[in-house]
């Protein structure tokens, strides 16, 4: 079997089973299979695929086959133009999350907090962009903590970027000038309308707190002040259709310069916020 059969083969396979990324995918998985960038596929297209990598693949297709996203199978997804390791412990982080950085950019901050890391996504995309600043990056998750140090150490950022077990704020200590959080927000009754791929293997901890799914801006709103400098920026994200409830919450408490930022497309995806 050549490498361009193995890619039509896999794509029949996955769009038989009503998969719409079918061809991306299956290019993705024999690259990996190959232990190749996807760019290579149609270099090697006429070259016949080895046992070995035939059997790993046909492995991939199965547990893609069962919903399990291409980047929890390879392991790496690719945020603000850099792969992250990622694992079942942690949110395949979304295209959607670099609004937050977008945002975060156009204020260079020493100091970083950010509030429920995952993988790390948003506190290592702004050590890698601003190289002198320092970050703090917490998560309830040890599991998930485990794998932003990880992606810390891939990018060779030091010291500069620690990393705290908590629940929110609890175990934080100092002022930041900047806290950025994507935290958890489908509400409880949404959850079963989820994608299988999304509700299957994201943690369930990452996508819902609970009940209206707003409980996370709660508590950012109640603490917030206590963690931020003076003209400091808090920067969340949100689910598109949280914006009036979570800008409400933001107003009850007192915070000031309330924006709304749409994502790439055109949704309500960013709270932006100061204390003064
Ligand atoms: C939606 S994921 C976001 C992960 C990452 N920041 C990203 O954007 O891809 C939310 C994260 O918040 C963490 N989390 C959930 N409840 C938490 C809590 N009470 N305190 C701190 N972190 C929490 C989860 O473990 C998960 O890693």
């Amino acid at each position: 079997m050549t490498v361009f059969e193995a890619v039509a083969n896999s794509t029949h396979r996955l769009r038989a089973a009503g998969i719409d990324s079918a061809a991306r995918d299956a290019r993705a998985l024999v690259a990996y299979a190959l232990g190749v960038g996807p760019d290579r596929i149609v270099l090697l297209g006429p070259d016949p695929i080895d046992t070995r990598a035939q059997d790993q693949l046909s492995g991939y297709v199965e547990r893609r086959l069962q919903h399990e996203p291409v980047s929890k199978i390879t392991g790496l997804r690719q945020f603000w133009g850099r792969d992250f390791h990622i694992s079942k412990a942690v949110l395949d982080p979304r295209p959607e999350t670099e609004t937050v950085i977008v945002e975060a950019l156009k204020y260079p901050a020493k100091t970083v907090l950010d509030l429920g890391t995952g993988c790390g996504v948003l506190a290592v995309t702004l050590m890698m962009e601003w190289p002198k600043a320092e970050a703090l990056a917490t998560d309830i998750s040890p599991a998930a903590l485990a794998v932003a140090r990880e992606n810390a150490a891939r990018f060779d950022i030091g010291d500069r970027l620690s990393f705290a077990q908590s629940n929110w704020f609890e175990g934080v200590q100092g002022s930041f000038d900047l806290i950025v959080a994507n935290p958890p927000y489908i509400a409880m009754d949404e959850m079963a309308g989820l994608d299988r791929d999304v509700r299957d293997y994201d943690p369930h901890i990452a996508l819902s707190p609970g009940g209206d799914g707003l409980d996370p801006y709660r508590v950012i709103a109640a603490c917030v002040r206590r963690h931020l400098s003076p003209d400091g920026r808090l920067i969340v994200e949100i689910g598109y259709q949280q914006a009036v409830e979570v800008m409400q919450l933001f107003q009850n408490a007192g915070l000031s310069a309330l924006r709304c930022h749409a994502d790439l497309a055109g949704r309500d995806r960013v709270i932006s916020a100061r204390i003064q």
